[in-house]
């Protein structure tokens, strides 16, 4: 269970190392952003004219009709490109299928079991444009919601991208979330259709959907229409009226759609992600300033060019599959590679024999799965080649220097600089990062803002902190690609992200500046952990578990991994005449699993007579965090209602 060798290596990592790493000549020459005089020089006129930056960004997107104004801003809320209109799914499809990118890979798709599909821009154009006409033919109309529940195949990518051309709202559920997850995403959208698969490849086995979306289906019967593509074969059962196969609606349709153009402020999905309550929440971004905060952070930050293949190992399910797989580096016209499966099937190698298979240049993943590799061992890359790799990037977490200094090395050969990407499900887009031609880096730090971010730290009075000191993270201005809303609850958006300091978006990441000016990101200051890279709710974990009929009490905290950067820990308190037992550890576990899905699994599963509470019943879980970090607890307790619980929970964790 919790292992000391953990806390150890993550203590060591903590000290910055002072080395910065350069960009070599070769590389900034090249870049578009070739020195830190051109970086200072952009970021400079993008805070002093902000509307003059974007709007040249922008004005590289194809528009049906121009905006009359760049940002109406009130805070906290933002209209960019007033009055333009635009179509997502043209920019990122027709823009090249209609130009001499026609011919040009722009998927070129790896399933789990070895299969592959080419998928040149004229073929994303017919293809995506077929299944906005079976959407169109079943009723689906602009501004109505659509979940998405499905594997990492191209049709994925063609249902997202259907879903932008006819102005319908799309919300992807990560494949890996249970029934109840969709439920509540159903429930909160109001979504009307569901296009899923009958399952997907992991690890050498069928993950079945679609049973999934039934068991959802049994709760929220409000669906009119489920689309479902044939992937893994495995039996489903159709329900008449309701459900139907893709491949039979796209025999019927025609492969030619016109993109209307949608008001810049349409909004284009919603994305849910966790919060410090039970209820996640419904990230809402709208159109013409999501497209150009991905499409401009792609141009910089990954340098991209009709030459790269680029590689971003995400899934779609989350923000980073949305900003960095499809919009982003379609809206550039990019050649990507997208991958079905997991990292270590047959074997750890995978992911370097896809790399040397299909020449990826620019390659974009996340520390834990670093981590994962390093423990794996070098030899299983060291016999690809991975010489065309030229730029690598990191996001999701803080990445530790010992994973940055092993992927510069064993990665990318000493060659690659790296683009550590600090941002969030609710900024859209990249917020603060290098720019590979021209920031010196040192591993742990994300360095610098990107153009147009006024990102600062800032104390408990709203005072900007000096160099080196801990703080809040804000931006002062607003972004192309910010948050919208929470869908439904524009009271949670303001209070979530726009109290802390008047006008000003807190992050809920704690964070530090150093003497350059580059941001140190230390971390969560909310209820939420980072799993292996994936945002989850203790009050989410909580509230599954208490609806467990053995638990009468449970109280969730992170506590340092290895490879996951943090583990769930849990204490539970169960009810009168349940005994504690590893059977009812297991059956507990495996019911977070069941309801919210297998990422949220708790590592360690403690049961305890009670909990450290105030008097007034508050649960004390900066106690707990405390107590499983470090053993003990320092400081009084004697506020606590039962100040003895500390020691019994102390023996009990050290069990
Ligand atoms: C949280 C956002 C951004 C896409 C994936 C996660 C943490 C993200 C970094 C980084 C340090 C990072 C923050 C942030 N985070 N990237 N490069 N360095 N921390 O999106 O699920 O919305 O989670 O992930 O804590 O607030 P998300």
């Amino acid at each position: 269970m919790s292992s000391k060798k953990d806390k150890k290596k993550r203590k060591s990592d903590a000290k910055p190392a002072e080395t910065a790493h350069m960009p070599s000549r070769e590389f900034s020459t090249k870049a578009r952003i070739p020195s830190m005089k051109a970086y200072r020089k952009l970021y400079k006129e993008s805070i002093d004219s902000p509307s003059k930056f974007w709007a040249r960004e922008a004005g590289e997107l194809s528009w049906q009709k121009k905006w009359k104004k760049v940002l109406d801003w009130k805070a906290p809320d933002a209209k960019w490109f007033v009055g333009g209109k635009l179509n997502v799914c043209e920019n990122c499809v027709d823009r090249h299928a209609d130009g001499p990118r026609a011919n040009k890979a722009a998927i070129i798709w790896e399933g789990e079991p070895g299969d592959k599909q080419v998928i040149t821009y004229a073929q994303l154009k017919r293809e995506v444009s077929r299944v906005a006409n079976v959407l169109e033919k079943k009723g689906v109309k602009s501004g109505d919601r659509v979940l998405i529940y499905m594997p990492m195949i191209p049709e994925a990518a063609y249902a997202m991208l259907a879903c932008a051309r006819i102005g319908a709202v799309h919300n992807v559920v990560f494949g890996g979330f249970a029934s109840d997850a969709i439920v509540d995403r159903l429930e909160d959208s109001g979504a009307t259709t569901v296009i899923t698969a009958d399952g997907g490849w992991r690890r050498g086995k069928v993950v079945a959907l679609k049973p999934v979306v039934d068991e959802a289906l049994k709760k929220y019967k409000k669906v009119e229409r489920v689309i479902v593509a044939k992937r893994t074969g495995n039996d489903v059962t159709m329900k008449k009226d309701r459900d139907s196969w893709l491949h039979d609606d796209l025999k019927d349709v025609s492969a030619l759609h016109s993109p209307k153009g949608f008001d810049s402020e349409h909004p284009l999905f919603l994305l849910y992600t966790s919060g410090s309550t039970g209820k996640p929440k419904g990230i809402l971004h709208t159109s013409g300033g999501y497209l150009t905060g991905t499409y401009t952070t792609c141009k910089y930050i990954f340098d991209m060019r009709d030459e790269d293949v680029y590689w971003c190992t995400a899934d779609i399910g989350w923000i980073t599959g949305h900003s960095y797989i499809i919009y982003g580096p379609l809206a550039n016209g990019a050649t990507q590679v997208m991958y079905e499966g997991a990292p270590n099937f047959p074997d750890f190698s995978r992911f370097w024999q896809i790399c040397e298979d299909h020449g990826v240049t620019i390659f974009y993943t996340a520390p834990t799965a670093i981590r994962a590799f390093i423990k794996a061992g070098d030899d299983l890359v060291k016999k690809h080649d991975l010489s065309k790799l030229r730029l690598l990037g990191s996001v999701g977490e803080p990445i530790n220097p010992e994973a940055w200094n092993w992927y510069h090395k064993v990665i990318g050969g000493g060659r690659c600089p790296i683009v550590d990407t600090w941002w969030q499900t609710e900024t859209g887009a990249i917020m603060i990062s290098p720019m590979p031609g021209a920031t010196p880096c040192k591993p742990g730090t994300a360095t610098l803002p990107f153009f147009g971010v006024d990102a600062a730290i800032l104390d408990e009075q709203g005072k900007e902190c000096k160099a080196n000191e801990d703080g809040r993270l804000v931006i002062r201005k607003p972004w192309p690609s910010m948050i919208r809303s929470i869908y439904g609850d524009k009271k949670r958006f303001k209070k979530t992200y726009w109290m802390d300091y008047k006008g000003m978006y807190t992050a809920g990441d704690g964070a530090r500046r150093d003497r350059d000016g580059n941001f140190w990101i230390i971390g969560r200051l909310d209820d939420v952990l980072n799993v292996s890279g994936h945002r989850l709710g203790t009050a989410e974990i909580e509230s599954a578990l208490v609806a467990h009929p053995a638990v009468a009490e449970a109280a969730v905290i992170g506590r340092p991994h290895e490879l996951k950067g943090q583990a769930v820990a849990c204490f539970v308190i169960l009810k009168g005449k349940h005994r504690e037992s590893e059977q009812l550890r297991q059956e507990l576990r495996n019911h977070v699993g069941k309801i919210i899905g297998a990422i949220a699994k708790p590592d360690d599963l403690h049961f305890a007579p009670g909990l450290p509470k105030t008097r007034s019943g508050k649960i004390m879980r900066r106690l707990l965090k405390e107590l499983v970090n470090t053993g003990k607890v320092t400081g009084n307790v004697t506020t606590l209602e039962d100040p003895t619980i500390i020691a019994k929970l102390a023996k009990i964790i050290a069990k």
